[in-house]
């Protein structure tokens, strides 16, 4: 450890510049100080960044940012690999609720290794793998430095991939099973969008519990792919949407209870799918609106059938005090993911071709697996 600091204070004394520049890195706040010539700093970083809200692929570019100041309670991270969600999409294009003042650098989670720490830091090493957890904005660059209490240590036997991805996506849906109906064995739930990695992820953590899913996809080319992958992953029934043009898509359920408990990742039409399936007094928990289409229902369905509409938004939870929750929670998913419990398709994309994977997440060629971007 002693050498890695050492290694970090001599490369920063070689460094004329006086001035520390903090780039997003706590709360998206910029602070210029005057360095000794003892301090720790990082080593420059690169990082993508966004000076205005826009269109992610016109707004986005790779900057080199100065060393940063290690103070006593920090721990620099080298960034191994982080993914393009679709809130870093709505973030850069600023639709997002909460989003970082510009400038900014993009990306909310992902994995490093601690790379140096602060003369306070007791609880990480170098060499250690850490998520920040609750996730937290600026991601994707290089170095990141943050306060130790921002970061969780995590069990390097676990896929990189997993570990870069585990928090957005996999936690909402262990929430979102948790928080709302409570769900025995032999229950089933019903969700849009299945094909999402929240979807994916619902899909095997109901069926850890002996729930079953019903699960709903957009029809598009490799749509009957998608469909074979889904039932792999242990999805009990997986209908494409022209498949539920029918009278009463209850008569397709077979032997599978009515579900009590529904997910919707996408909005529109595939909404009203969704609320099709509950059964009376049923409830549809909202957590994404990939279409951009308004949610309509219809009357019949709160005066006849009592549904409840709720809404899930994982920043909101985190919010809640729910640090050590959150991070056993997941450990509980890495663990998982270590073990082959859990699997979800990711391309990992070096960083000098962040264009491409942003093509991709965009969806601008095609489906494509989540994007993780390897620095
Ligand atoms: N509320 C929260 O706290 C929370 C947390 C995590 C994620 N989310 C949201 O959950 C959603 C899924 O995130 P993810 O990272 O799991 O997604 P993802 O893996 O990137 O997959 C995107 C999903 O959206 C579908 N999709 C894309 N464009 C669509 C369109 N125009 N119409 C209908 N479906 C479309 C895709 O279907 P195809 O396979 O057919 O392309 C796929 O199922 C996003 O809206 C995200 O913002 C919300």
């Amino acid at each position: 450890m002693t050498a890695l600091l050492n290694s970090v204070a001599a490369r920063a004394l070689k460094l004329s510049s006086v001035v520390n520049f903090r780039w997003n890195q706590c709360g998206g706040s910029a602070a210029h100080r005057v360095r000794s010539l003892s301090t720790v700093m990082s080593p420059p970083s690169k990082a993508i960044v966004y000076e205005q809200h826009g269109s992610p692929d016109s707004v986005t570019r790779v900057v080199d940012l100065p060393p940063v100041e290690v103070r006593d309670n920090d721990v620099c991270v080298k960034m191994i690999a982080a993914p393009i969600n679709p809130s870093d999409i709505n973030r850069i294009e600023g639709v997002y609720p909460v989003r970082p003042p510009v400038p900014a650098v993009g990306g909310y989670e992902g994995v490093g290794e601690v790379y140096a720490v602060g003369s306070r830091v007791n609880g990480l090493s170098p060499g250690d793998w850490v998520i920040p957890s609750p996730p937290s904005s600026g991601t994707w660059q290089t170095y990141v430095v943050k306060e130790e209490s921002v970061w969780h240590k995590i069990d390097k036997t676990c896929p990189m991939e997993y570990a870069a991805t585990i928090t957005v996506n996999p936690l909402t849906a262990l929430r979102m099973l948790e928080d709302f109906v409570v769900l025995n064995s032999g229950d089933s739930v019903v969700q849009n969008g299945a094909t999402s990695i929240v979807g994916q992820c619902v899909i095997q953590l109901a069926k850890l519990r002996g729930i079953s899913t019903i699960n709903l996809i957009r029809d598009r080319a490799g749509s009957d792919e998608a469909k074979e992958s889904l039932k792999a992953l242990g999805a009990d029934e997986v209908f494409s949407e022209s498949q539920l043009n029918v009278k009463n898509v209850k008569s397709l359920l077979g032997n599978l209870p009515e579900p009590s408990l529904g997910f919707n990742c996408v909005g529109g039409s595939a909404a009203s799918l969704v609320l099709k399936f509950l059964r009376d007094g049923g409830t549809m928990v909202t957590y994404g609106g990939m279409s951009k289409k308004p949610i309509t229902v219809s009357t019949t369905s709160f005066i006849f059938k009592d549904l409840a509409l709720r809404g899930f938004w994982l920043q909101n939870w985190l919010s809640m005090s729910k640090v050590k929750e959150c991070r056993e929670m997941i450990d509980y998913l890495l663990g998982l993911a270590r073990d082959g419990k859990l699997t979800y398709e990711t391309e990992l994309v070096p960083f000098e071709e962040f264009p491409v994977a942003l093509e991709k997440a965009l969806g601008k060629l095609g489906r494509q697996p989540k994007q993780v971007i390897r620095f």
